[in-house]
C-alpha cells in the first residue's frame, strides 16, 4: 500500500487522461463501483428500496462516496440508474432488480406521448445529490455524471424487461424503423438535457453507457444507435467537460465510433487496447478493459492480468484503467483494493 495520492482539482489524473495529457500515474475507477459487492451498500440497501436510494439525494450521495472512502479511486461516479430520467418522463417501472417497464412502448402514439424531460423539474434529486457529493469527495476526486445510451434505453422501453438478446427491441428497428428513429431522437434529446443539467450541477465528466448496442450489426448500429448518440454528444460539446462513450461488446463497432466527437471510448475486455487504439487513432483516449472475472484471480496472478492490460494500453497518454464492464456483486472488496493500489504502483 502506497501513501495517499491527490486525484483532484486541476491535477486530476482522471481528467488529464481524458484529455490525453501526461499523468503521474494511470487513473483507475471501476464501472458500477457503488453497489452490491460493498457490505456498506448492502447494509443500507437492507433498509431502503433501490428506487428510494436513487431518489433521496442524501442517500445517493452517501452511496456514491462509499467506494471512494474505501479505495484510492481516481474518480467517483454518481449513484443513480440509467432508467431514472425515463421515470422522470412518466414511464412507470420497477427494479426487480433490473428495470421492468409496466407498459412497454411500441406504438407511435406512445412515443409521441412521451413528454420532454426537464431535469431540474422532473428529477431534481439527481442534481441535488451532485451538489451534495462535490464538496465531500476525498482527495478532490472528480465526479462523473452519466446517462444510458438512447438505444440501450430503447431496449428496456420496447422489451419491457432485461433480456439477453433484446429480440423485441431489435425486431422493432426492422419492423418500424421510422418509429424507432422517432423514439431514439426523443431519448437523445432527453439525455442531452439530462447530462447538461448534471454538468451544470457540478459533474466534471459525462459518460454514456451503451450496454446493449453491441447486439447490433454495424449498419443498424450506425443508423440507429450511433446517430442518436451523435445528436446527444453534439448538444453536449459546449458543456466543456470530457465526454465518454462506452459500448459493451463493441469490438466490431470501433471503426464506426472512431469519428464520434467524444474524448474517451470505453472498451469491453474482448479486444486488446492496442488494437482498439490503432482503429480509433491518436485523438481518442481509451477506458478499460480488464475482464470483471479477473478480480477472482489470486494474489500475484491478478497483478499479471493488470500488467497485460497496461502493456496493451501502451505508453502514450490517454488511458484510464477500468474493468471492461460492471463489477460483479460476488467480487471481494479486497480484490478491488489490490487492483487500485497495483495500478497506481505499476504506473508511477
Ligand atoms: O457505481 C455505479 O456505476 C453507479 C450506479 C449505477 C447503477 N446502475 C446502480 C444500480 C450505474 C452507472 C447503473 C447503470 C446501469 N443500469 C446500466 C449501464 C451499465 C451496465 O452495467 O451495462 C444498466 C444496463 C442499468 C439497468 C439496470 N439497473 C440493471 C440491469 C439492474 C440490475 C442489476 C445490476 O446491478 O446490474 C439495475 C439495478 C441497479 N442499478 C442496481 C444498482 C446498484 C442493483 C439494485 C439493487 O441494489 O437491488
Amino acid at each position: 500500500m502506497t501513501g495517499p495520492r491527490s486525484s483532484g482539482g486541476a491535477s486530476s489524473t482522471f481528467l488529464a487522461a481524458c484529455r490525453r495529457q501526461p499523468v503521474s500515474h494511470t487513473p483507475v475507477w471501476v464501472m458500477r463501483q457503488a453497489g452490491r459487492y460493498l457490505p456498506e451498500y448492502r447494509e443500507l440497501r437492507s433498509k431502503v428500496e433501490f428506487e428510494d436510494l436513487t431518489r433521496r439525494a442524501d442517500l445517493a450521495a452517501e452511496v456514491t462516496l462509499q467506494p471512494l472512502r474505501r479505495f484510492e479511486l481516481d474518480a467517483a461516479i454518481l449513484f443513480s440508474d440509467i432508467m431514472t430520467p425515463v421515470q422522470g418522463m412518466g414511464v412507470e417501472l420497477e427494479f426487480a432488480p433490473g428495470p421492468v417497464v409496466r407498459h412497454p412502448i411500441r406504438t407511435d402514439a406512445q412515443i409521441d406521448a412521451l413528454p420532454t424531460l426537464v431535469p431540474e423539474r422532473d428529477v431534481p434529486f439527481v442534481m441535488e445529490s451532485i451538489r451534495l457529493i462535490r464538496p465531500e469527495l476525498p482527495r478532490g476526486a472528480p465526479l462523473i455524471g452519466f446517462a444510458g445510451g438512447p438505444f440501450t434505453l430503447l431496449c428496456y422501453l420496447v422489451c419491457g424487461k432485461p433480456s439477453k438478446e433484446f429480440g423485441p427491441a431489435r425486431s422493432f428497428l426492422y419492423a418500424q424503423p421510422e418509429s424507432a428513429e422517432r423514439l431514439l431522437d426523443k431519448l437523445a434529446d432527453a439525455m442531452a438535457a439530462y447530462l447538461r443539467a448534471q454538468a451544470a450541477a457540478g459533474a466534471q465528466a459525462l459518460m454514456m453507457f451503451e450496454s446493449w448496442a453491441g447486439l447490433l450489426a454495424p449498419r443498424e448500429f450506425e443508423r440507429f444507435a450511433l446517430r442518436a448518440v451523435r445528436r446527444t454528444m453534439a448538444a453536449l460539446r459546449s458543456a466543456g467537460v470530457p465526454l465518454i462513450y462506452y459500448v459493451n461488446q463493441g469490438s466490431a463497432l470501433m471503426e464506426s465510433v472512431a469519428d464520434l466527437d467524444v474524448d474517451v471510448i470505453g472498451v469491453d475486455w474482448r479486444s486488446p487496447l492496442s488494437t482498439v487504439r490503432k482503429v480509433l487513432g491518436p485523438n481518442k483516449a481509451v477506458q478499460g478493459n480488464l475482464d470483471p472475472a479477473a478480480l477472482f484471480a489470486p494474489g500475484e496472478q491478478l497483478h499479471r492480468h493488470i500488467d497485460a492490460v497496461l502493456k496493451e494500453a501502451g505508453p502514450e497518454p490517454g488511458h484510464i484503467f477500468n474493468l471492461g464492464h460492471g463489477i460483479w456483486p460476488e467480487t471481494s472488496p479486497d480484490a478491488v483494493a489490490r487492483l487500485v493500489d497495483y495500478v497506481h504502483e505499476a504506473t508511477s
